[in-house]
């Protein structure tokens, strides 16, 4: 058992070097080679306007629906060279079969691209994003995209739509799995890590894909959660919290980038020129083209921006826009509009050129069948490596919230263990959202994955108890009695996979169904309790929280999220993840997140009664986790912390000590708060962190190196710059608990 658990460790450790060594190298994705633009001039000059047209046109295929509208037609729209990119198409027969339509019976023989929703894994799905965002291991993330890319590449596909970058403070909102979760600087280090890990350093290596950052913009700040609601915030804010992910993978090298359904401020983005052109491309230097989501710009009808769908269209491609996705307006309209002089020959020209450079970065021009190789879908997809990877992260993207009296691990003597709860061997629920080519059935279940590891050791029992989402208690008296015959009980609790993702926002971020109930039954019968959690978004578990001594969040594992689990709940692993996104303790505090501002009233522990501060009455201010917290088997302690400022550098340096019983990693965060702005402030903002192995009775000396740059916000006039004045430094396990020293800035 020991030497599988070594192999695997190892197995994630060469990776995660293999992927700091890659870092180490600089992409060679941005230019095109002056042979390939001689190729697109040329290309540019022989085409027809409907090819030119068509280039700009994407299509789905009905081999998976990931929107309201389909079309049958597209093998004969290829054909009439009238698509430039297809997706939801994948393996290399399906692909091959697509792509000879358009290189061998279109006039040009211009290859297709083939994107798809490669969100968290192809094939062997990791944890969702959210989950993984909490592993806090850049490397790891990056490695897990790098996987996905060859794993996607090996199925012909040569274009994901991800990563998604949306900042978003609103758990009702049900794509917060999708993404990284509350913060912007780390949203900004997670957006970088995912679009290395998809292109790689070159993307004509046929294991590369290109990156696609989403959705353009603040998709996240929907209002009250709702999906595709409407997003009405201030530029301040846009350019301080919202934008800098998708900047971020921008200036990583991101291939492409996709319009959000949402307006902000009274214009859907994606007809939206100051964000598609003045933004993205003049200020930010954006050099790939800009997708639209799915029929988003049939959408601007619905928005009342657009007349009819030629409008849309018009409105569509003269804000930026270059790729129509399934919406095919820029295929039925594009051409009248011209006559019409409503567009530009221009504008269309500079639409096409950014296509086939993309193309000819992906190689496909030199050979379109590069991403349709049998050997590789053979040898790569689900490949041991890959599994084994996954496991590692789904461990270490476990968050562990409570454990009174050491109630996890699960004690090594125990002869039965009874699983509990609907979540419990559920393989459709461990996908999650967005699992695209992931297959339900070779997901490994919480009592698979405890089997696998204790097999011949432990028996372990299940019922379900209860569904997660309705009122039936009928199974409450089964479990009950399986509980009474177990030495430890774990109860599998959660949403369902299909509860969050797109269109799912929910009004309630409760535990759902009677989940609270049958922990209540269960806990009567006095055994040790552990609850696992699996959920897409932060949830208001203040009641699970009063009744369980244990929680430990799981999110959704994917592929081998049994297994991942299990070697936690055992004590192989030490549980190191730390939440990225805030749990309320209830719907009402929504929005909370932990760089919020002071507030003229702020309320004041010390002051606990005070009325006239910014308070609720009936709940605290406090939120149920904060930011940046998680638990450990061993317990951190931290002391030292010293400053200096030396010109434009500030040293921070922290001694951690793990004062407990076994070895852990930690997340040692540093947060920075302006104490006197130009403007108000927020009361801390994550600057770093550091995520270190201490071995038990061990202490690291740990340094962070910031500078005046990494103090600068921006003004209303939207100019970035630092202030001098005093700054308090924070160090810390989570966001609200850290040791502090203030320090001056002159
Ligand atoms: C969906 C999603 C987007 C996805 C696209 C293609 O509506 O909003 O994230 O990439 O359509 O499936």
């Amino acid at each position: 058992m020991l030497k599988i658990f070594q192999t695997r460790t190892i197995i994630f450790l060469l990776f995660t070097m293999a992927t700091l060594a890659l870092k180490s190298q600089t992409p060679t994705n941005s230019g095109i080679s002056p042979a390939d633009k001689s190729k697109i001039d040329n290309l540019l000059k022989t085409m027809t306007l409907d090819e030119k047209i068509g280039q700009l046109s994407l299509f789905t295929s009905d081999w998976d629906v990931t929107g309201p509208t389909l079309n049958s037609n597209y093998k004969n729209l290829i054909k009439e060279g009238k698509v430039g990119a297809i997706f939801n198409a994948y393996t290399v027969d399906y692909v091959r079969e697509l792509q000879k339509l358009a290189v061998e019976e279109s006039r040009l023989k211009i290859p297709l691209i083939f994107g798809y929703d490669v969100i968290h894994g192809h094939r062997t799905i990791f944890p969702i994003p959210l989950a993984s965002a909490c592993s806090w291991n850049l490397a790891a993330i990056e490695q897990s995209e790098r996987i996905a890319a060859c794993e996607a590449s090996a199925e012909g596909i040569n274009w994901t739509f991800a990563p998604m970058v949306d900042i978003a403070r609103d758990p009702r909102w049900g794509r917060v799995a999708e993404g990284a979760g509350e913060d912007t600087w780390l949203g900004c280090r997670i957006a970088e890590a995912r679009v290395k890990g998809f292109q790689g350093l070159n993307l004509k290596d046929n294991n590369t894909i290109l990156a696609c950052a989403k959705h353009f913009a603040a998709y996240g700040a929907a209002q009250s959660g709702r999906d595709y609601h409407t997003v009405d915030i201030s530029q301040l804010s846009l350019y301080e919290w919202y934008l800098p992910p998708y900047k971020a993978c921008i200036d990583a090298g991101v291939g492409s980038v996709m319009t959000s359904f949402n307006e902000i401020a009274g214009i859907p983005s994606t007809s939206n020129k100051w964000l598609l052109t003045d933004l993205v491309r003049k200020d930010w230097g954006f050099k790939g083209f800009v997708v639209t989501d799915y029929t988003s710009i049939n959408e601007l009808v619905n928005h009342g921006v657009a007349r009819d769908n030629k409008d849309a269209a018009m409105l569509s491609l003269n804000a930026g826009v270059d790729m129509d996705m399934q919406g095919s307006t820029f295929l039925d309209y594009l051409s009248d509009l011209l006559k019409e002089k409503k567009v530009t020959i221009e504008a269309i020209d500079n639409a096409v050129r950014v296509i086939l450079e993309a193309k000819a970065k992906l190689g496909l021009f030199e050979d379109p069948y590069r991403y349709c190789n049998k050997e590789r879908q053979e040898k790569e997809i689900m490949a041991t490596e890959n599994l084994a990877f996954a496991r590692k992260l789904v461990s270490e993207s476990c968050v562990l919230l409570k454990n009174d009296k050491q109630t996890l691990p699960i004690p090594a003597d125990v002869k039965t263990i009874a699983v509990i709860g609907p979540l419990g061997d559920s393989k459709k629920d461990m996908l999650g959202n967005w699992s695209a080519a992931g297959q339900w059935e070779k997901c490994v279940t919480l009592v698979e994955g405890l089997k696998n590891k204790l097999k011949g050791k432990v028996e372990i029992i299940f019922e379900q108890g209860c569904n997660a989402n309705d009122e039936n208690r009928s199974g409450f008296a089964a479990a009950v009695k399986l509980a009474e015959k177990a030495d430890f009980v774990i109860l599998a609790l959660g949403e369902n996979g299909w509860m969050s993702g797109e269109a799912s926002s929910r009004s309630s971020i409760d535990l759902p169904g009677v989940q609270n109930e049958l922990t209540a039954e269960i806990m009567k019968t006095g055994k040790p309790v552990a609850v696992v959690l699996f959920n897409g978004r932060p949830l208001a578990i203040t009641k699970l929280h009063s009744l369980a001594p244990a929680i430990l969040e799981t999110w959704f594992g994917g592929t081998e999220a049994g297994n991942g689990i299990a070697d936690v709940l055992m004590g192989d692993v030490n549980p190191s993840g730390k939440l990225t996104m805030t749990f309320p303790q209830n719907l009402g505090q929504i929005p909370i997140f932990y760089n919020a501002k002071n507030t003229g009233r702020p309320y004041r522990t010390t002051d606990p009664n005070a009325k006239y501060v910014s308070r609720y009455l009936d709940v605290s201010n406090d939120p149920l986790f904060p930011f940046g917290y998680g638990l450990s088997y061993t317990k951190f302690s931290y002391s030292g912390l010293e400053t200096k400022v030396d010109g434009n550098k500030i040293q921070i340096t922290i001694k951690v000590a793990n004062t407990g019983i076994r070895d852990g990693e930690e997340v040692v965060q540093l947060y920075i708060q302006d104490k006197v702005g130009s403007i108000t402030r927020p009361v801390k903002e994550l600057k770093g962190f550091q995520k270190v192995l201490i071995k038990k009775g061990e202490t690291k000396t740990l340094v962070f190196n910031l500078t005046l740059d990494d103090l600068a916000f921006y003004h209303p006039d939207l100019k970035k710059f630092w202030e001098p004045g005093e700054f308090v430094v924070y160090v810390g396990t989570n966001s609200a608990e850290t040791i502090s020293k203030t320090i001056k800035v002159l």
